[in-house]
């Protein structure tokens, strides 16, 4: 007999039914159920943050949540920010191209969706603020300085309304 479950999930505004196992974690059901490979897997065990995801407004590490804890709940991934109807860039995505704040882009989806839910909360962090707020997401390859100049950058265009 299956143990499978079935789940009920929208996901950047729409809604999937899909029967998972119990086992199935979030991060496997975006890229392998539904085919949205931003969100990156690193290392499985929520050190890294390449799997930060919002869930109901608030950031989680999708390798740490199983599918079955999403159902029912509203899951924004990188590919949900950009706007629906023009395709333009969240600011926070835009910011990050314009000041390099990448390099090989693994760490990127979650260093977006951590800095997007730092700049609801604070329009106008200080450094010290986006090092915190981004200090569970890991980069191997760009330096923070680079990324630290995105969130900075994000920040003002927002402020002025862009
Ligand atoms: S893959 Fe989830 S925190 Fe590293
Ligand atoms: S840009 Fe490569 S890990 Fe951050």
């Amino acid at each position: 007999m299956s143990d499978r479950q079935r789940v009920r999930v929208t996901v950047n505004g729409a809604t999937y039914e899909r029967e998972v196992e119990p086992r199935l974690t979030l991060v496997d059901f975006l890229r392998h159920e539904l085919q949205l490979v931003g969100t990156h897997v690193g290392c499985e065990h929520g050190i890294c943050g390449a799997c930060t995801v919002m869930i109901d407004g608030r950031s989680a590490r999708a390798c740490l949540t199983l599918a079955v804890q999403a159902d029912g709940a509203e899951v924004t991934t990188v590919e949900g920010l950009r706007e629906r109807d023009t395709g333009r860039l969240h600011p926070v995505q835009q910011a990050f191209v314009d000041e390099h704040g990448m390099q090989c882009g693994f760490c990127t989806p979650g260093m977006i969706m951590s800095s997007v839910e730092l700049l609801a909360a604070n329009p106008d962090p200080t450094e010290a603020e986006i090092k915190e707020a981004l200090g569970g997401n890991l980069c191997r390859c760009t330096g923070y300085r680079s990324i630290i100049a995105s969130v900075r950058l994000a920040a003002e265009r927002m402020r002025a309304g862009g």
